[in-house]
């Protein structure tokens, strides 16, 4: 299928990994992190704690417990500062370092919000194109990737994908 996008919760999505918009404590927060830690219960929580944080743009993994996932990709992008601190290079890096870590652990199938462009405030116009190319480049040489789902939580967010997966 390579990249597609779909309107949901990522919380219910059955895919190998899905990947969590972080912050750099990895100990939970509100948004799509507060929903992945819902969902999956206090073992989540408890793994998470014992990786001791993650800098922006890197990504680690742990268990899904409860989730339909096997796993969760944690990953804090940047914080949106009119794009003048690297916040580009530093999103780019959060969708390619997930995506090397899913392919490190063997997933086929791997599910993404959209990062950084909530709480973070990422224009979404600008966090699509990075995100999609990203993607689709890695999707060129992956072995065991080969479906990337960008989960978006609503209409506004489908259609910033769409358009930049028809680009
Ligand atoms: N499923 C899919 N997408 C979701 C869900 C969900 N259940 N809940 C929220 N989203 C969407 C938001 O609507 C937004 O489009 O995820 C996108 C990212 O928004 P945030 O969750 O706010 O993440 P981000 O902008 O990266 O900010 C991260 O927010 O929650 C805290 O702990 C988190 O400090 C970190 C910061």
């Amino acid at each position: 299928m390579g990249l597609t996008c779909m309107l949901g919760d990522i919380t219910n999505v059955k895919a190998d990994a899905i990947v969590n918009a972080a912050n750099t404590s990895l100990l939970g927060g509100g948004g799509v992190d507060g929903a992945i830690h819902r969902a999956a219960g206090p073992e989540l929580l408890e793994e998470c704690r014992a990786l001791h944080g993650c800098r922006t743009g890197e990504a680690k993994i742990t268990k899904g417990y409860r989730l339909l996932a096997h796993y969760v990709i944690h990953t804090p992008g940047p914080i949106w500062h009119g794009g003048n601190q690297n916040e580009a290079d530093l999103l780019k890096n959060s969708y390619y370092n997930s995506l090397q870590l899913a392919e490190q652990y063997q997933c086929k199938t791997v599910a993404f919000p959209s990062i950084s462009t909530g709480v973070y405030r990422y224009p979404l116009g600008l966090a699509a194109p990075i995100a999609v190319n990203t993607i689709t480049e890695f999707l060129k040489t992956s072995h065991y990737v080969q479906d990337v789902i960008m989960v978006c939580f609503d209409s506004v967010t489908k259609q910033a994908y769409e358009d930049a997966m028809m680009v």
